[in-house]
């Protein structure tokens, strides 16, 4: 059998066209889908006497027979056949004969591929919120663990004032919450049905719409037939927001890095998610949080990708629009491999409380809170930042932290100065005194944590 479309044509396709304009190397990842949008328009059609309920039934016999067969990779998909909705046609017309022609009643592959892209991204954003939730639940583990456990908090990648290493952590939580109530929010707009909408103006035939949204689970129907086949706003969407998450992943994945280094030592990544050195012995190397800051690139990439392919193109379908599948699926599963990865890495990573305490002994993340202190006794803040600076600059001069000077040396710069200062500047009570809301302060934390869990169960 020659081309589903040969009618028109008096020449066999160029070689290099075909090869060139096909899309069934990467669009028959969309064979369940199609094949799902197909058993839902050949049931409409049937019920609506379009056409016989007889040919319904063969269709949706010859439909299963091919999802069956695709299912154990008996289908042997063809250039010449150029994307998924022709090869599957196609096979349909080989397995029942003509009356498999009839299946592409009242449809175009317009509105058939949006369909397909619909329902793909509505299964694969429901699997990615799991997965969102899995490292969701890997930061609360490790987190319940370390609420005490007290770590340099940094601005600008200065030591800043101590925080609680939970509190750290969790900050990943929160934004993975956001990543989460995102994906949930578009699969509100993933679940607008273009199916019906034709090539591009609807169809002469008496269609019910209402009836295939039904079977196929969606909730909305594109009120505008050019608007339907011509939307890629929720692959856009996805790749948004896929780019958001990669971000959250590409920011903590830089902190583990950092972390495991030598001149950090915080954590130390477990051997089984590190790799060595072809020539250099003693490496271990970060190669799983590297790789996860460098995936992040091409995320971006698909998303700029289908921006531009997009961008001034006019209504309705254009060819161009065959570009919005490889990047879509190229982040699918970049999502998936990141995420399935960053739960188990958290999850197995050792904690080096020692070395973060100790790095709170050797730096001035307590000073706020003595320039507080001095302001707790009615010195303006600003005043008290004045002479707060003054005396870490006298203690980097004489080689000194603040626990260190005696209370002469304190005395000599106000006389509000009294020994409770050294139980004060304990990084302890300096992360234990942040009791406000949101805080670091144990308590703080551990309501943070419970409402946490309660968003997960
Ligand atoms: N393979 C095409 C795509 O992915 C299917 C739609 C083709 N429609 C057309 N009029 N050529 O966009």
């Amino acid at each position: 059998m020659s081309k589903l479309w040969g009618g028109r044509f008096t020449k066999e396709t160029n070689k290099l066209v075909e090869e060139f304009t096909a899309s069934i190397f990467f669009d028959k990842k969309l064979a369940a889908e199609d094949i799902e949008g197909s058993l839902a328009h050949a049931k409409m059609l049937g019920e609506c006497g379009i056409i016989p309920m007889e040919d319904v039934e063969q269709i949706v016999g010859g439909l299963l027979k091919i999802r069956e067969m695709a299912e154990n990779n008996e289908i042997e998909f063809l250039i010449e056949d150029e994307d998924i909705h022709m090869n599957i046609e196609k096979k349909l017309i080989e397995l029942i004969g003509p009356v498999g022609g009839k299946l592409h009643t009242g449809r175009s592959r317009n509105d058939q591929v949006a369909t397909d892209m619909h329902l793909y991204l509505r299964t694969k954003t429901n699997e990615l919120i799991g997965l969102v939730e899995n490292v969701q639940e890997a930061i609360v583990d490790k987190s319940k663990l370390h609420i005490d456990t007290l770590i340099p908090g940094y601005t600008h990648l200065q030591r800043a004032q101590p925080v609680s290493f939970a509190h750290h952590l969790m900050a990943y939580f929160w934004m993975f919450e956001r990543d989460k109530e995102r994906l949930k929010d578009s699969v509100k707009r993933i679940n607008w049905m273009p199916l019906g909408a034709g090539a591009l103006a609807g169809t002469t035939f008496p269609i019910n719409r209402e009836l295939t949204a039904g079977l196929l689970g969606f909730e909305t129907i594109y009120p505008n037939s050019m608007d339907a086949v011509s939307d890629r706003d929720f692959i856009l969407e996805f790749l948004s927001i896929g780019s958001i998450i990669m971000t959250h992943i590409s920011r903590l994945s830089e902190e583990l890095i950092i972390w495991s280094s030598q001149e950090f030592r915080f954590v130390e990544l477990d051997d089984s998610f590190c790799t060595g050195s072809s020539i250099m012995p003693q490496k271990k190397n970060p190669d799983v949080p590297e790789l996860l800051r460098g995936k992040t690139g091409r995320v971006y990439g698909n998303l700029v990708g289908l921006l531009t392919v997009l961008k001034g193109l006019p209504l309705a379908y254009n060819k161009d629009l065959q570009e919005d599948k490889e990047g879509m699926f190229d982040t699918v599963e970049t999502l998936e491999g990141s995420l399935k990865l960053l739960a188990p890495m958290i999850e197995t990573m050792k904690v080096n409380g020692n070395v973060m305490r100790q790095a709170l002994n050797e730096d001035f993340s307590n000073a706020t809170d003595i320039a507080d202190y001095l302001a707790g006794k009615g010195m303006p803040f600003r005043e008290a930042h004045e002479v707060i600076g003054k005396i870490v600059l006298y203690c980097i001069q004489n080689n000194k932290y603040l626990l260190d000077l005696t209370m002469d040396e304190y005395r000599s710069y106000s006389e509000h100065f009294h020994g409770d200062i050294y139980k004060i500047l304990t990084p302890e009570h300096v992360a234990g005194a942040r009791k406000s809301y949101g805080g670091t302060a144990p308590g703080q934390i551990q309501n943070q944590i419970q409402l946490a869990q309660s968003l997960l169960d």
